[in-house]
């Protein structure tokens, strides 16, 4: 069924030109990139969805508050303005501004976790999973099982298996479980929601046990989007009220702000109780990792524009003309029966890659394979979100087999427009015409030990 593209609610005020390379000199660029996409220049990128991480247009407000950023380094107009929009959003009584999502875990963790914890989360993100073994603690995801069929379409696949979850808990001992972290929307599922009714269940749970309960709230926004369309409580709720109830269940969040909140760079840490000990600690941390307290790592101007896009963010009409981008993109797929993990998530459409090259097995990299066709086909960047993103046992050094085997078409905010999703879905269609000429994957050439797949060396493997 054709998808009815949401027309976008803002003009645009400032372009940036982007140049398409000829096919031949894309060749090149990716094998002199040894078939990695990380390591390509942007510039040599038509339509880039590597991420959809600090890669948002901000708005003119947005801009204009970078002018009026305060740069004093403690107790600057901007942090008192970004702590104020934080408390009236989230409803928690302490804000902490950090440079990025990975300092908030980082500085918030070692609360939680040390030597033989646990923390269970419905699906960590992979520098979440980092923080948590590098406290040395354990990440065990806890998601529900439609989440691992990509054609199985339910509302919220990103959701915790709470039964799952309790069992885990009795079985590690309650007081072994340092932390539970709900990521919404669940990124390595596919930017799948969790409904606020399986947070609250894992919010009870998490209370029978004596368990402190973390939010993972990078998407929140687009969270509370889905749970809107899809949850009957909620269907004449403001998308801040949906907030409020999701937030109302935890204890603290660590966000990456460089997603919902529409700015480049940001992130934050979010106390409920003001008189939480650990808040001490998050100050201290904070002071040694990222900076001043006041500052956390980010400029005055970045402050301003973060305090300003929390609540851009939140718009009704901006995120229904986003996630109308993914149906509209998703829409153009089922036409031509491409399989993604659907129903479509909020901030990008996973491609089900084993499904269009089913000879190429996992150790052949499909999500890897698909990726490279697209930059070939018409200079689109994407990433593989498969075996090849999740590397080898660390124990055996045997390439891991993943659940999924997904080419991650990751949309920027703001970003690109109707034609550029059209220019996706013809590449997509066109790679899947002549996907079974291509016999053959990749094979690692070179490697480094943790997190590879940003740059390690691949070569295709001939007949
Ligand atoms: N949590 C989730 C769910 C994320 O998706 C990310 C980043 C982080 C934490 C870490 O935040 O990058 O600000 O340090 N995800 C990006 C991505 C990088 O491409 O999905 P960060």
């Amino acid at each position: 069924m054709t998808v009815k593209y949401v027309a976008e609610p803002f003009r645009i005020k400032m372009v940036e030109p982007i140049k398409v390379l000829t096919r031949e000199e894309r060749k090149t660029k990716i094998k002199e990139a040894h078939y990695n996409l990380f390591n390509l220049a942007g510039e040599d990128c038509y339509i880039d969805l590597l991420t959809d991480s600090g890669t948002n247009a901000m708005s003119d407000q947005m801009w204009s508050g970078v002018m009026r950023g305060d740069e004093a380094y403690a107790g600057s107009k901007s942090y008192y303005k970004l702590v104020e929009a934080g408390k009236d959003i989230f409803n928690y009584g302490y804000i902490q501004p950090v440079h990025q999502g990975r300092a908030a875990e980082k500085v918030l963790f070692s609360a939680y976790l040390g030597k033989g914890k646990y923390a269970i989360s419905n699906m960590f993100f992979d520098t979440t999973r980092a923080h948590v073994e590098l406290c040395g603690a354990r990440a065990i995801d806890c998601v529900v099982a439609e989440a691992k069929n990509p054609s199985i379409r339910v509302p919220f696949k990103g959701n915790m298996d709470v039964k799952r979850l309790e069992e885990l808990i009795n079985e590690l001992g309650p007081k072994n479980v340092g932390l539970v972290v709900m990521t919404i929307t669940n990124n390595s599922a596919g930017g799948q929601p969790v409904s606020v009714a399986n947070m609250r269940d894992t919010a009870a749970l998490c209370k029978k046990y004596g368990i402190p309960l973390n939010i993972d709230a990078a998407r929140y926004a687009e969270n509370a989007y889905f749970v809107k369309q899809r949850e009957e409580e909620f269907k004449n709720s403001s998308i801040k009220e949906i907030v409020r109830a999701f937030f109302d269940c935890a204890d603290m969040f660590t966000m990456s702000a460089k997603k919902d909140t529409l700015v480049n760079i940001g992130g934050l840490i979010g106390v409920k109780d003001p008189k939480n000990e650990i808040i001490l600690g998050i100050k201290a941390r904070c002071i040694s990792y990222e900076g001043f307290i006041s500052y956390g790592g980010l400029a005055g101007r970045d402050l301003e524009a973060l305090a300003i896009g929390l609540y851009e963010g939140l718009s009704e009409d901006y995120l229904a003309y986003r996630i109308g981008q993914m149906e509209y993109l998703a829409g153009k797929l089922d036409e031509a029966g491409i399989i993604y993990q659907s129903p479509v998530g909020g901030h990008g459409v996973f491609v089900d890659a084993k499904e269009i090259f089913p000879n190429i097995p996992y150790y052949e990299f499909p999500g890897q394979v698909l990726a490279i066709e697209l930059y070939k086909e018409a200079g689109i960047r994407t990433c593989d979100i498969g075996s090849y993103m999740l590397g080898n046992d660390p124990d055996t050094g045997e390439q891991l087999h993943a659940d999924f085997e997904f080419t991650r078409l990751a949309i920027p905010r703001r970003v690109y427009t109707q034609a550029h999703l059209d220019v996706i879905a013809e590449a997509l269609i066109e790679v899947k015409k002549r996907a079974h000429t291509i016999r053959h994957g990749y094979k690692i050439t070179w490697e480094p030990p943790i997190l590879r797949h940003f740059q390690a060396y691949l070569a295709p493997i001939a007949d």
